[in-house]
């Protein structure tokens, strides 16, 4: 199989790996008990915690261990959203968030807030005019993901960080497929991050937030995690994200020129193919790309030996066509005519060739098909 689905999910670091076996298998003391079992199991988990700490080279925040970012941006959203005094009700964010953000925001509405889903351009990018004019002095929190998990897109998390905090509101970013990538919105409030996107383990993800921020709890228990989070920590987990991170950090450079080097080759084996979104602005380990006449579900039980995919993996079995290309204003035919193609790490050239060979037979048989039905 031909692994091209790293939006989804990424390969697991060797070093991750080793990493997380003596925790699993030799050292598992619980990181909470007092004792030296427990204390050196806590010690793993402080040394993964300033790992991805240095990793985020952000200014001064805490690191909050979660069981991914669904759960650190579901705490991060809902908190502030409660922390927020009774004038400010309004939360801003964009149409093409991750589920995990939309729907949490979504939620809040039967609680008496106002959720404002920001249109984006026909690239994928949030107009900043619109913005500004939505972020108004009733809003208590906007929140813009860093790079889009569907279609690869650079969100100007900066400016709308600006606009968040001129108007008085909290800023959260959704850095799950940037972290380790593109540098992290250093003014935002709050990030949140998740293991399994940067060959990390999947199950443990991540909310940084500012200094002096607190926020309620979502999770009621032991008080683990300053309070914030409670629930025993997994040190394994923990441990297999910080050498994760780490290895993000120390690979930074080697990573992005093989990406580049790859996505240069897409551009050439997927010729005549339409990109989705921006093509400027865009993390180049994503591929979303359209061609008339394709059904895309078609196409990858077609190409059965190749993972990829249609969109985020949580709505790839729903049937729906993507929200996010929708909201690129993409018609039903375009949208079900389009894949996601990702890659990273540990793609190689050969494995991206042979890939796209299969996969472009696959999309000509079709239209063949297509236009020999036309024709009889
Ligand atoms: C942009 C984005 N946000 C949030 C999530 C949720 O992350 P997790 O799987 O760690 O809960 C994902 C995962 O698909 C994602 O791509």
């Amino acid at each position: 199989m031909i692994y091209l689905d790293y939006q989804a999910t990424t390969p697991l670091a060797p070093e991750a790996f080793e990493a997380m076996v003596p925790l699993l298998r030799d050292h598992y003391g619980n990181p909470h008990s007092t004792h030296r079992a427990g204390r050196q199991a806590a010690a793993q988990v402080e040394l993964a915690r300033d790992r991805i700490l240095s990793a985020m080279a952000l200014p001064e925040g805490r690191l909050i261990f979660t069981s991914g970012a669904t759960e650190a941006l579901n705490i991060a959203i809902t908190g502030f959203a409660r922390n927020a005094p009774a004038d400010r009700r309004r939360i801003v964010t964009l149409a093409t968030e991750h589920a995990a953000v939309r729907d949490t925001v979504l939620a809040l509405e039967a609680d008496g807030y106002e959720p404002v889903l920001l249109p984006v351009q026909r690239d994928g990018l949030v107009d900043l005019d619109i913005a500004r004019a939505a972020i108004n002095p009733e809003t208590a929190l906007v929140i813009a993901m860093l790079v889009n998990n569907e279609i690869g897109v650079i969100q100007p998390v900066d400016a709308l960080c600006d606009l968040a905090h001129a108007a008085g509101a909290v800023f959260l970013c959704d850095a799950v497929q940037g972290f380790g990538r593109v540098p992290l919105p250093e003014n935002a409030d709050a990030i949140a991050i998740s293991a399994h996107k940067v060959h990390g383990p999947k199950g443990v993800g991540a909310l940084w937030l500012r200094d002096g921020l607190t926020l309620p709890p979502l999770i009621h228990g032991g008080g683990q995690e300053g309070g914030l989070r409670s629930g025993t920590l997994s040190p394994a987990l923990c441990a297999g994200f910080g050498v994760a991170a780490d290895l993000m950090r120390q690979n930074r450079e080697a990573d992005v020129a093989h990406v580049e080097k790859l996505w240069k080759a897409a551009l050439d084996l997927f010729h005549g193919w339409t990109i989705n979104g921006s093509t400027d602005n865009r993390y180049h380990g994503n591929l979303n790309i359209r061609r008339d006449g394709i059904d895309g579900a078609r196409l990858l039980s077609d190409c059965r030996n190749i993972a990829f995919s249609l969109g985020s993996a949580c709505a790839s079995g729903s049937g729906r066509p993507s929200h996010v290309l929708h909201g690129l204003g993409l018609s039903d035919k375009e949208a079900r005519g389009s894949v996601r193609i990702g890659f990273g790490r540990y793609t190689s050239a050969a494995e991206l060739e042979d890939a796209a060979r299969a996969i472009t037979q696959a999309a000509a048989h079709q239209t063949t098909v297509a236009q020999g039905a036309h024709g009889s």
